[in-house]
């Protein structure tokens, strides 16, 4: 069997975690991408997680590179380019930053790798990873923003520490997009098959969903200077996992919807199922009057940060 090859775009903080965790997983060789300027690190960081490989026993090759040509026929790229925003930055300023980066890089995998999956994380993430359809021209199903995987991560690992039992044990659910707006819905989570509300009294629970709202925030404060990564890298991977071995999972991706939900011609995080195709299924469920309304606010919020792109 032919050894997938990953591309990392971004070897910053979350692009080198998840460049380490897919060479951990032998999910394939991975090539770590970054600019001219930063050829150096990236080059290091790679040769490092690559002498890892002995210890570890991974067979999975890693490089580093600022040449778009090392990642000529990738199956799946990841995309965590990109800049984080500084003091004095407006979130606008930040988006047209950002949607810069995703044009040159989309220009690169449409010319390097037409067949691959992407996977983005770059922040604003809806209207990133709508940039990066939109520019490479790639299927719908084949340009995947990641978030819901993320926010139900920090979800479950809130719940798991208030009943002092496995994550394992944990299942949430999350929809729309990342951050402020997103929509857990309590009514479709779970711990061991038990609905959290049986287990948990519905202030705690709105304290959970409210600390998942803000998870990002809590650690940027918490480091002073940057923004979360272990996690993010940790949900990249998944997802990843889920396309490369066909595992056919149900996951939250940001989605380009066409219709679903009442939506037209945006990407929010929905219910999808992950296999080898990228998105092969849009779940579409029943929702609650106040969910509903969660969620057109999410639509809306996605929909002003897009009305800024350039
Ligand atoms: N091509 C390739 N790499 C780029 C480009 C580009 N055009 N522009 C910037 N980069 C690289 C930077 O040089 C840097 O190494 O992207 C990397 C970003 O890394 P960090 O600054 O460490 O940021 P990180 O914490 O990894 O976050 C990356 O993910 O979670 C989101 O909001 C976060 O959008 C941000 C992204």
């Amino acid at each position: 069997m032919k050894r997938e090859k990953i591309s990392v775009i971004g070897a910053g903080f979350t692009g080198a975690t998840t460049a380490f965790l897919l060479a951990q997983k032998e999910l394939g060789n991975v090539v770590l991408v970054d600019i001219p300027e930063a050829e150096n690190p990236t080059k290091g960081k790679a040769l490092d997680m690559w002498e890892a490989a002995p210890v570890q026993g991974f067979d999975s090759h890693v490089m580093g590179t600022s040449n778009y040509e090392d990642t000529k026929e990738s199956d799946i790229v990841i995309i965590t380019a990109g800049v984080a925003r500084k003091p004095g930055m407006s979130r606008d300023d930040l988006v047209q930053i950002n949607q810069k980066v995703m044009k040159s890089v989309s220009t690169q995998i449409k010319e390097h790798s037409p067949n691959a999956i992407i996977l983005v994380l770059t922040n604003p993430v809806d209207a990133m990873t709508y940039t990066v359809f939109k520019e490479t021209g790639f299927p719908k199903e084949r340009v995947i923003g990641q978030s819901g995987v993320l926010d139900t991560a920090r979800f479950c690992a809130f719940v798991a520490e208030e009943l002092n039992v496995s994550v394992k044990d944990i299942r949430g659910f999350v929809l729309g997009g990342h951050g402020d707006t997103m929509v857990p819905l309590i009514r479709y989570s779970y711990a061991g098959g038990i609905p959290l509300e049986k287990l948990i009294a519905a202030d705690r629970l709105q304290a959970i969903v409210d600390r998942t709202r803000v998870g990002g925030g809590e650690i940027v404060n918490l480091l002073g200077n940057g923004s979360a990564y272990y996690a993010p890298a940790a949900s990249l991977v998944e997802m990843a996992e889920a396309i490369i071995k066909d595992q056919k999972r149900i996951l939250p991706s940001i989605a380009y919807l066409e219709g679903e939900y009442g939506y037209e011609g945006i990407y929010l995080g929905v219910p999808t199922l992950l296999g080898a195709n990228g998105i092969e299924k849009i779940y579409e469920l029943d929702l609650t009057k106040e969910e509903k309304s969660a969620l057109d606010a999410s639509a809306e919020s996605v929909r002003e940060v897009m009305s800024v792109l350039i």
